[in-house]
């Protein structure tokens, strides 16, 4: 059985892939690290180690003593704690990045992982079906370092033949762990506060629309580009990747169809300008065809999960 070891396991999507990808290698053989507490549940579930993506040599040390053989990095600074922190969105992104690369090629690693974004678009890129190849030249921090991470991997697969892969996550929405700090995290919000309050304050006007996808579907593409025969692959680490697109009074209304006495007022902030420089929908045809991409998840289905689960943790005072 493969070895794989997850960077970043503690954020929104880590404390999920990870036990998603344990369900398929086995406890003992996804080893889950991160900088932060390590969530309970991947705690008592097999190997797991404290990790500053930017330690190259503590990196290094767990690649050798756990034999990996896979690496999925999910450790990063998004867009709106990248534009209060360049600098430290920077040195993450991309320094840490590099290291995982540099040792992946030194120990031989099989295969590496790492999400790029819709963040690296920008205002000069088609906003409608934005293709796959298309105008790359995003305004914020975050999505110049995720345009460089797509032309790293490119670098390392070019020459010295690594297996690198990504996709382009739109916004993901779930209800295990909060999302770390990105422009997208009003989707998240909203069903919380309407669980919680019965009114959400948005800090994106009520016609933006941003591409989203729900967390069973983000997780089901990650672990099949993971593990895609490589000979179909004819893209590396920047697959463009869809399942839905909807402004937030759509999504308003889509949870007023369960909580009729839900409210939403509007109160645009500096993550707006973000927002309004990202594409509205993504054709991610490549995905399907060269993977077989296929999104389970639209926004109604979504929302009447997302508030299943969130009021059974409502109800028992977890959230
Ligand atoms: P997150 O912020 O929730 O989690 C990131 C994790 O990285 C955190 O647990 C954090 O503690 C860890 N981390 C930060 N600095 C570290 C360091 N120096 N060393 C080790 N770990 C460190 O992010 P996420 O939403 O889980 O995102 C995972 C990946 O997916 C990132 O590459 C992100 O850019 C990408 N992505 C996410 C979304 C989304 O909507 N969640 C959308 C597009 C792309
Ligand atoms: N959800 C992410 C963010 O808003 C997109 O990469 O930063």
């Amino acid at each position: 059985m493969e070895n794989i070891l997850v960077i970043g396991c503690a954020g929104q999507i880590g404390t999920e892939l990870t036990m998603e990808l344990k369900k398929i290698y086995g406890n003992e053989h996804v080893i889950g690290t991160d900088i932060n507490k390590i969530p309970s549940v991947i705690a008592v579930n097999g190997p797991h180690e404290t990790l500053d993506i930017l330690d190259k040599k503590a990196l290094q040390k767990i690649v050798r003593k756990y034999k990996i053989d896979g690496i999925v990095n999910l450790a990063a600074i998004l867009s709106a704690v990248g534009e209060k922190n360049p600098l430290l969105a920077w040195d993450v992104n991309m320094n840490g990045l590099i290291n995982v690369f540099e040792v992946a090629r030194q120990e031989n690693v099989q295969r590496v992982l790492t999400p790029s974004s819709i963040a690296v678009f920008g205002p000069e890129t088609p906003q409608e079906n934005t293709p796959q190849e298309t105008i790359l030249r995003p305004k914020t921090m975050y999505g110049i370092t995720k345009v460089a991470g797509e032309l790293l991997g490119d670098y390392y697969v070019e020459k010295y033949g690594m297996d690198i892969r990504g996709l382009r996550y739109p916004g993901i929405i779930s209800h295990e762990a909060l999302p770390g700090g990105g422009t997208t995290d009003y989707a998240v919000a909203i069903y919380y506060d309407a669980i919680k309050h019965k009114k959400y304050t948005s800090f994106v006007k009520a016609d933006t629309v941003l591409p989203m996808m729900y967390m069973p579907d983000c997780l089901s593409a990650t672990i099949q580009l993971f593990r895609a025969d490589k000979k179909n692959l004819k893209h590396h680490g920047d697959y463009n990747l869809a399942a839905m697109s909807f402004t937030v009074e759509e999504l308003a209304q889509s949870i007023k169809k369960h909580i009729p006495e839900f409210e939403i007022e509007y109160k645009p902030d500096h993550r707006q300008a973000i927002a309004d420089t990202w594409p509205k929908s993504i054709d991610d045809s490549a995905a399907r065809e060269e993977w077989g991409w296929q999104h389970k998840y639209d926004l109604d289905k979504m929302t009447k999960d997302m508030l299943v689960n969130l009021q059974a943790k409502y109800d028992k005072n977890l959230i």
